[in-house]
């Protein structure tokens, strides 16, 4: 959020921009409840001063009624009692109709602006942005991640506000009439007051929001000790007390120097509010002395005391106030997110369609790359042709390039330097996302959706998720359809423990099922498969039964497939060895062997590990 306080001008223009966006939203989130609260705001507010008006002249017309000696209630004093009451009753009636239509709206808001920020989030097609510490601070004040204060409750606190505004601006318009001096001096001195108050919260919320990344932290180890997930090692590694103990620092730094803020604020509080106190001391002293002279009768004297008091919102710097200017201020991230996201990192482009790409190959010329914001080369010149329609493995040490390569290749990133062609064309030309839906992967940290198996493989191709037969054979060709089948509801069967009926898998059969879900989304059109390190989890039977059945159905299909096991790579029609972000060495397996290069070394290892005998020395 905006650190500088800016000139009061920038201020003013803010506020009425937050006030403007609220506005935008509430229309969006529900223009009919918008109206009914405000509606209710309205009369809340000015019922109240009606309630007062009321009042006063029934005591006036009680008093002239003993003065004279009427011992009967005159019909005024009936149907000012009968006024007095209607007013009372009606506005009980009103404050839960605020209340609920308020709650509606927040709730509306809310929901709205989760999947603003949700599309928001989802628009680049890249992963610069979720990289971005920068981003990530402000998806999280934007959610009201920061303040706990949505902008939601900014909508309910917002009706109450007005009515609590309107209902002090109509009690101080009661106040000038008995004198526009007092009246003026009582404004002003609200004036002051609020600005003050106002100055000292902006203080602390600028605190606040930049402290965001540090707050994101101690959310994160709070998570973390609350988290299933992180459970087991946790437990095994007896972290619980110490995650405890780092949250309470880190909250603690986080929150320090804004209690400190707040000590002072409750100073500046005190201050405003004892000057307030005295100033409102004098005027009610002025009414009453008004009243003792007989410039005033008891009637006005009640409506004037009571004006005063009410008029003591003017300035009030309260709850809801708050909560609206925190809530406004989310909303005013959001809005800066969804106009600048387009344009954070280096973020795709292209129009050209991607149907039926490759037809000829896929080729990588001379390129260079590193993760944004890092200065390491991870790509240095990589110069690699494949074609169409066979299948390379890529092998390498950890931290070689191979994620990398692929990431590039599905389009996740661009490169820094040199470029990738499809079938010619520029990758940075075609439309991101066509492209991306032509290519299905399974990466290594592949997700684990907490859902039912069975959309855990439709959702390789969203556009076909009731295809039950499709996900089965998928599945079956994948070796997972025995896992899913012992289960209590079979595909049905949500996975998660967390969730009713849910049931877990092992971590092959988890594999599995995302090989799976590649398979379903190549079975609905897609024409490049990625698989980095499928068959890390599968024990070797399995690996060979599954690699047997998933040929015929990649037949065709652009494979490229990293891994470290070579009974895996050894099918590839071409292998190739990334080393510090370039091939160094390329041909089949046969080739390489007899070339006794780095790959053959690695292979020698690997055989001899698994015949039980001594490391061949190359
Ligand atoms: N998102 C990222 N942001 C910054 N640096 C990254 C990111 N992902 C990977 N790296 C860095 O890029 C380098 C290459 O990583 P990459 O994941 O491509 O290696 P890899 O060959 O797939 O290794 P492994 O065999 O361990 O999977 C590593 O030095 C890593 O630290
Ligand atoms: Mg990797």
């Amino acid at each position: 959020m905006e650190g500088k306080p800016g000139g009061r001008l920038e201020q003013l223009r803010r506020r009425l921009g937050d006030g403007a966006r609220l506005f935008a939203v509430l229309r969006q989130a529900s223009a009919r409840l918008t109206v009914v609260a405000a509606l209710a705001a309205v009369l809340a507010g000015v019922l109240n001063p009606v309630f007062t008006l009321t009042s006063g002249a029934l005591v006036a017309s009680v008093a002239s009624a003993l003065e004279e000696g009427v011992r009967a209630p005159s019909p005024r004093i009936l149907l000012l009692l009968a006024l007095a009451a209607g007013v009372y009753v009606l506005s009980l009636v009103m404050g839960p109709v605020r209340e609920s239509a308020g709650d509606a709206l927040m709730r509306r808001v809310d929901e709205h602006l989760a999947l603003r920020v949700m599309s928001s989030v989802a628009q680049p097609r890249g992963l610069a942005h979720l990289e971005d510490p920068d981003v990530l601070d402000r998806i999280a004040q934007s959610l009201g991640a920061v303040t706990a204060i949505t902008p939601g409750m900014a909508a309910y606190y917002l009706v109450q506000l007005w009515a609590q505004r309107l209902q002090a601006v109509l009690s101080a318009v009661i106040v000038f009439a008995f004198s526009p001096w007092w009246a003026v001096a009582l404004i002003a001195a609200h004036a002051v007051s609020y600005r003050l108050r106002r100055w000292h919260w902006d203080q602390v919320t600028n605190v606040l929001h930049g402290r965001t990344d540090l707050l994101r932290r101690s959310h994160y180890l709070r998570d973390l000790a609350v988290d299933g997930a992180a459970a087991k090692e946790t437990r095994i590694f007896g972290l619980e007390a110490w995650l405890v103990d780092r949250y309470r620092v880190t909250a603690l730094d986080t929150l320090e120097p804004i209690w400190q803020r707040r000590r002072n604020g409750g100073l500046i509080s005190l201050g405003a509010t004892t000057a307030l106190l005295v100033l409102e001391g004098a005027v009610l002293l002025a009414i009453v002395r008004a009243g003792l002279d007989g410039r005033l009768g008891i009637g006005a004297v009640v409506v004037y005391s009571q004006a005063v008091v009410a008029a003591s919102n003017l300035g009030v710097f309260n709850d809801a106030q708050v909560y609206v200017s925190e809530g406004t201020a989310a909303l005013r991230v959001l809005v800066g997110l969804e106009r600048e996201v387009p344009t954070v990192g280096a973020n795709l482009r292209g129009h050209r369609p991607a149907d039926g790409l490759p037809q000829e190959s896929i080729r990588f010329h001379d390129v260079r790359f590193h993760y944004p914001g890092q200065s390491g080369e991870v790509l240095d010149g990589l110069d690699l042709e494949i074609a169409a329609g066979t299948s390379l493995a890529i092998v390498g040490e950890n931290g070689a390039g191979k994620t990398s390569f692929v990431k590039l290749l599905a389009r996740l990133y661009d490169p820094t330097a040199g470029r990738i062609t499809v079938d010619g064309v520029d990758l940075r030309e075609l439309d991101p996302a066509q492209w991306q839906r032509r290519v299905a992967a399974v990466f290594q940290d592949y997700v684990a959706y907490k859902m039912s198996a069975h959309d855990n493989v439709a959702l390789g191709a969203v556009d076909h998720l009731d295809d039950r037969a499709g996900v089965e054979d998928a599945a079956r060709r994948a070796g997972a359809a025995a896992a899913i089948e012992r289960l209590d509801a079979g595909w049905d069967t949500p996975l998660s423990r967390e969730l009713t009926g849910g049931s877990d898998l092992s971590g092959g059969e988890w594999q599995r099922l995302a090989l799976a879900r590649a398979l379903f989304a190549i079975a609905h059109g897609a024409g490049v498969l990625i698989l980095d390190e499928p068959t890390a989890a599968l024990d070797v039977r399995g690996e060979a039964a599954v690699y047997d059945r998933f040929l015929e159905m990649t037949r065709g299909v652009t494979t490229i497939v990293i891994s470290h096991r070579f009974s895996t790579v050894r099918r590839a029609d071409r292998i190739v060895v990334l080393e510090h972000g370039r091939i160094v060495e390329d041909g089949t397996h046969a080739d390489l062997v007899a070339a006794g290069g780095r790959y053959a070394r690695m292979y020698r290892l690997q055989a001899a590990r698994f015949s039980g005998g001594e490391p061949v020395s190359a």
